[in-house]
């Protein structure tokens, strides 16, 4: 399910989602740190129904801007990008279970899922997103 808004709002909207998720996965390493599995678990249920929301609007309406200017094959880069939607959201889930588990373990997903995040939401404000706006905006942009 996907918000509607004019697309315009809706960027800053996903940018200030990248930081959120951000912090909310910060939050969950210091929960868990203090052995505070009850609000790890409760923030990784937030940070969950975020991210799923926060997918189905890149899918839903960057994708498609980008997918009906340029046909497939040259909305290649968006494409590559939003597939690792997949594997963070695989991680998410991985690391939603050991919220309960391990410690340990937990640590070294949450790094894992946190790098993956931070290069993923990169590549989305410095090419994806620009790039949409533009195109939104009316002006044909080549993949960087
Ligand atoms: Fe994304
Ligand atoms: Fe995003």
């Amino acid at each position: 399910m996907s918000r509607k808004m004019e697309f315009e709002e809706l960027i800053p909207v996903l940018i200030a989602e990248h930081a959120e998720m951000k912090r909310d996965l910060t939050e969950v390493r210091e929960a868990v740190s203090r052995k505070d599995f009850l609000s790890a678990s409760k923030l990784l249920r937030e940070l969950d129904r975020l991210f799923k929301q926060h997918i189905a609007d890149e899918e839903a309406q960057v994708l498609r801007i980008l997918i009906d200017a340029y046909g497939v094959e040259w909305a290649d880069d968006a494409i590559t990008v939003f597939r690792q939607h997949g594997p963070i959201y695989d991680l998410m889930e991985k690391v939603k279970k050991l919220a309960v588990l391990s410690t340990e373990e937990l640590a070294s997903y949450e790094e894992v899922l946190r790098q993956l995040l931070d290069e993923h939401t990169l590549a989305e404000e410095s090419r994806v997103f620009p790039r949409a706006l533009s195109t939104y905006n009316g002006h044909a942009v080549a993949e960087s």
